[in-house]
């Protein structure tokens, strides 16, 4: 809820807010299964929103998707109201909501390119060794250097092929690669196809704009990342959120200090993204979220326990609500005094203690203040939210993803000329060229047979060799010239080597 123009997040001996001109300085939520972090990100997004701000978020549980539909009132939320003093000031209202999801089935598509991408991304999607995203990056540069667009995953395989059958040509400028690496290559690609990973690439990609929307009233829309299936797979969950993030940060220009943030960005189940990840990625992701800030965009990890996140990227999330933790084990133990030591101290509790007492709802809350600096922190009760809590039917969801303006937009399958149409081509042209040739041999030898019986046949036969010559230069340069003629442009890769 907005109170003066801030966001106001919970009550405690006095009322708690977020304020908009710091909220792009990150932020986490964290607390123990159960504790109340959904509802609070719903809180902070349902303000985002009222306040024009855009959010995205990844909705893990599908308890998110009520955020479209008006809270229904109940004694607990009666309570809640009447223990936090909120009177009329508090109103039971539904948000602009935008249904996304990967496969198209719970809201508009979300796709991407392959040239989009990039190597590194998608060299982490298929998991693949050193020396295949070395191989991967090689096919890339011949791509991208020579304008070639890879659409889809069919785009890419015949990339692949084409690269491996011309090996020779390309070592040279771009270095070797052995025949092994490639048929390993073509491997994942398949493999990720078969666990539906090609409905993530093609056309109409993902604008990343279509989020950045407020609607007729100035409210902020909220994108709902359909994530149920999505989360099933840790990679591809983390990867298409880390693309995301490059998207976003690759897109939108340098801000400086804003008023507000231009877009809110809330990554769930955060742990994911840092588990097993490689140090490069988390040299990246801790440089991505550094820099992502002066682009007006705030980040908001959402886990179990602070301690789920490396030192360097949780010492950039200035704007905290902590929930209940447990300290039964050790380790948890060892948790809840890292979440203990980076808050600003209240004197009047015992930091450490209240994590384990705090209820359902309630959290330990700082804020950065006015100079940018960490508040103290407060215990307080978090405010309920004004949309419904949970899920939708399939009908409610249904309906706002066709009344939505995006719809025409997301709806159509596009299939453009790209590298796999030029390769086949290619292919076709060769083998046309090779059965042309074929004939025009045999053509020729019986020519050769009638010259024999009748020498005006002589000149017709020069004619022909003539033909055949050119068809066989023609398809040697064809490869390439078709390369030439997709795109025009080389391209140039950012920080997560997306396209720029
Ligand atoms: N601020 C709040 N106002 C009203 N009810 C709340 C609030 N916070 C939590 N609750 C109640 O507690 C329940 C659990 O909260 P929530 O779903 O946010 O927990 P969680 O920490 O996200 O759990 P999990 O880790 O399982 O995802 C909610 O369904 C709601 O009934
Ligand atoms: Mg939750």
């Amino acid at each position: 809820m907005l109170h003066d123009n801030k966001i106001w997040m919970a009550v405690g001996d006095r009322p708690v807010y977020l304020l908009p001109n710091q909220a792009n300085r990150h932020g986490l939520i964290a607390g123990a299964s159960g504790t109340g972090k959904t509802i609070t990100l719903k809180v902070m997004a349902e303000s985002f929103s009222a306040l024009g701000v855009p959010v995205f978020l990844a909705d893990i549980k599908s308890d998110l998707a009520g955020m479209c539909l008006p809270g229904e009132d109940s004694e607990s939320m009666q309570k809640r109201i009447a223990k936090l003093g909120l009177g009329e000031h508090f109103s039971y209202t539904s948000f602009p909501t935008r249904f996304w999801d990967i496969w198209g089935e719970f809201g508009h598509p979300v796709k991407t390119t392959v040239t989009d991408m990039g190597p590194y991304l998608l060299a982490r999607l298929l998991d693949l060794t050193e020396v295949q995203s070395d191989a991967l990056q090689m096919i890339f540069r011949i791509a991208d250097e020579q304008g070639m667009l890879l659409l889809d995953l069919k785009d890419l395989r015949s990339m692949v092929r084409y690269v491996g059958e011309n090996r020779k040509t390309f070592a040279n400028e771009y270095g070797s690669v052995a025949p092994q690496t490639i048929g390993a290559l073509q491997r994942s690609l398949l493999a990720l196809e078969d666990s539906g990973g090609d409905l993530f690439f093609g056309e109409p990609a993902l604008d990343i704009f279509d989020w950045i929307r407020t609607d007729s009233t100035g409210r902020g829309y909220i994108n709902i990342l359909h994530s149920v299936k999505l989360a099933q797979n840790p990679t591809l969950y983390t990867t298409f959120m880390l693309w995301m993030l490059s998207e976003l940060y690759e897109r939108m220009p340098e801000a400086g200090d804003l008023d507000k943030p231009r877009i809110v960005f809330f990554f769930d189940e955060a742990h994911m993204l840092f588990t097993d990840a490689p140090k490069a990625l988390l040299q990246k992701v801790e440089q991505i979220i550094k820099l992502i800030r002066s682009k007006g965009i705030g980040i908001y990890f959402i886990s179990q326990s602070p301690s789920d996140l490396p030192d360097p990227v949780l010492a950039q999330l200035s704007n905290r609500v902590q929930h209940a933790l447990r300290a039964y084990t050790p380790a948890e133990q060892k948790a809840v005094r890292t979440a203990a030591d980076t808050f600003r101290t209240n004197p009047n509790f015992d930091t450490k203690e209240v994590i384990t007492e705090l209820g359902t709802g309630e959290a330990l809350v700082s804020f950065l203040d006015e100079t940018g600096a960490p508040g103290i922190v407060e215990r307080a009760w978090i405010l309920p939210p004004q949309s419904k809590m949970g899920t939708i039917t399939d009908e409610q969801r249904k309906k706002v993803i066709d009344n939505s303006d995006l719809f025409i937009k997301y709806s159509q399958q596009i299939d453009r000329e790209s590298a796999y149409e030029l390769l086949t081509k290619e292919e076709e042209a060769k083998q046309a060229a090779a059965e042309k040739a074929e004939k025009e041999k045999a053509d020729a030898e019986a020519a050769k047979k009638a010259e024999k019986e009748a020498k005006a046949a002589a000149k017709t036969k020069k004619t022909e060799k003539n033909v055949v010559t050119k068809a066989i230069e023609r398809t040697a340069n064809s490869a390439l010239s078709a390369i030439g003629r997709e795109l025009g442009r080389s391209i140039i890769r950012g920080l997560f080597g997306s396209s720029k």
